[in-house]
């Protein structure tokens, strides 16, 4: 049965890794029969100021019934300021295919890559679990008196007991899986009385249920100056859409940057989405400067998803060697030193290093 993929590159430096992830995952199907196959689509800013599609009607619909992933470049372009497409795109694959969990590893694959004294791979190895359907992204609220000297403008936080309880549900599952011991919530319940005492208060009910974790619940304003402090301390930690998104931006910088970051967006056994965590860095777009790598990366959660916990393993092996002794593109030359090479030459060297694992490999497919 061959596994449909949806690849959506979208905009930036978003096709130019998405080629490169695509053409990795496309060997490695190849060579272990995973029957893995992929179609293109075009949405992104292009396609959106070339004719108003944001995502076609029933695009979701479609998704559900025919694809087992989407594998997801980046969007985001200056000549759309108020970023609606991104919302259309991204935002809306994540709300209604309820894509629940966004996972977000944040390892350290070379000690060179740690901007911490002192801290290396040992101590630079923890998942955050960003809540991904709610809190203060859904979009509600609104602007009252637009443009006048009372204008007010609200952003509503949604938590419900339900998103909180599942959230923090996975975590305890995700250590299980990753054999981690501890996990960490963290929220703004000394301020945020209603909304973060409910995920106090479900967090501690969850624990409970998993009484051989360690679970601590952590004010975020705190854990951002442990996580640069004592980074070892953590595992796992769970936290809101919104604090998630903030704590994997330190969570990349703290292990090698955003060129290496992967996510997943995953609702377990239905159509979910992969990608990095990075934009589509209008800065570099073009230039074949983009690092492929946390595509690469992305593309490796993505097969475990789909079940080839041995193929992501390999991926993620692949990725760790290049790192140590490949070429890297210059977001990685402060750290690593030497001569920066492309996304070409960078995602080509991969391709091989994977073609040298899987031979060597024991594990069969
Ligand atoms: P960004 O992640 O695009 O870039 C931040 C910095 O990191 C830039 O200097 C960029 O050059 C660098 N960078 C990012 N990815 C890199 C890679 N693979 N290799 C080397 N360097 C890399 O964030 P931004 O500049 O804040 O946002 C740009 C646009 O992307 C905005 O429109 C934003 O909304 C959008 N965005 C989209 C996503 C997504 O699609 N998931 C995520 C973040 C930002
Ligand atoms: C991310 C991005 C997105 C987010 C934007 C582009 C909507 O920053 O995936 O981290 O805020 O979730
Ligand atoms: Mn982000």
């Amino acid at each position: 049965m061959p596994l449909r993929i949806a690849v959506i590159p979208g905009d930036g430096i978003g096709p130019e890794v998405a080629r490169a992830g695509v053409r990795l995952l496309e060997r490695l199907s190849a060579l272990r029969g995973l029957g893995l196959e992929f179609d293109w689509f075009d949405f992104g800013a292009d396609r959106y100021l070339r004719d108003g599609t944001i995502l076609p009607d029933g695009f979701m619909d479609r998704l559900r019934r025919e694809y087992a992933a989407v594998y997801f470049g980046a969007v985001g372009d200056p000549r759309v300021p108020g970023n609606e497409h991104a919302k259309g795109i991204l935002l809306a694959m994540r709300f209604e295919l309820d894509l629940y969990i966004n996972l977000r590893p944040c390892r350290l694959l070379d000690d060179r890559l740690s901007p911490l004294k002192g801290k290396g791979r040992k101590e630079l190895d923890f998942i955050v679990l960003r809540e991904n359907t709610e809190g203060l992204y859904t979009g509600t609220g609104g602007v009252f008196k637009k443009g006048t000297s009372e204008e007010i403008a609200q952003e509503v936080e949604i938590n419900t007991r339900k998103g909180v309880e599942r959230s923090c549900e996975a975590a305890f599952a995700v250590a299980a899986a990753n054999g981690k011991r501890r996990v960490c919530m963290a929220d703004k319940a000394n301020v945020l009385l209603h909304g973060h005492g409910l995920w106090r208060r479900v967090f501690a009910e969850v624990s409970k249920k998993h009484p051989e974790i360690e679970a601590k619940a952590v004010y975020v304003d705190a854990l951002a100056m442990d996580l640069v402090r004592a980074p070892e301390v953590y595992q796992v930690i769970v936290t809101n859409n919104l604090f998630g998104d903030i704590l994997t931006d330190l969570g990349a910088a703290l292990t090698g940057g955003l060129g290496l970051a992967a996510s997943g967006n995953i609702h377990p056994g239905q159509v979910s989405l992969f990608e990095p965590v990075h934009g589509s860095a209008p800065d570099i777009a073009g230039k074949g400067q983009a690092n492929p790598l946390a595509m690469a990366l992305s593309g490796a959660l993505m097969l475990r998803h789909l079940g080839f916990d041995a193929e992501g393993d390999l991926v993620e092996e692949a990725v760790r060697l290049q790192v140590v002794d490949g070429a890297h593109t210059p977001d990685l030359v402060p750290a690593l030193g030497g001569s920066a090479a492309s996304t070409e030459e960078v995602a080509a060297q991969l391709l091989e290093r994977l073609e040298a694992l899987v031979s060597r490999s024991k594990v069969q497919p």
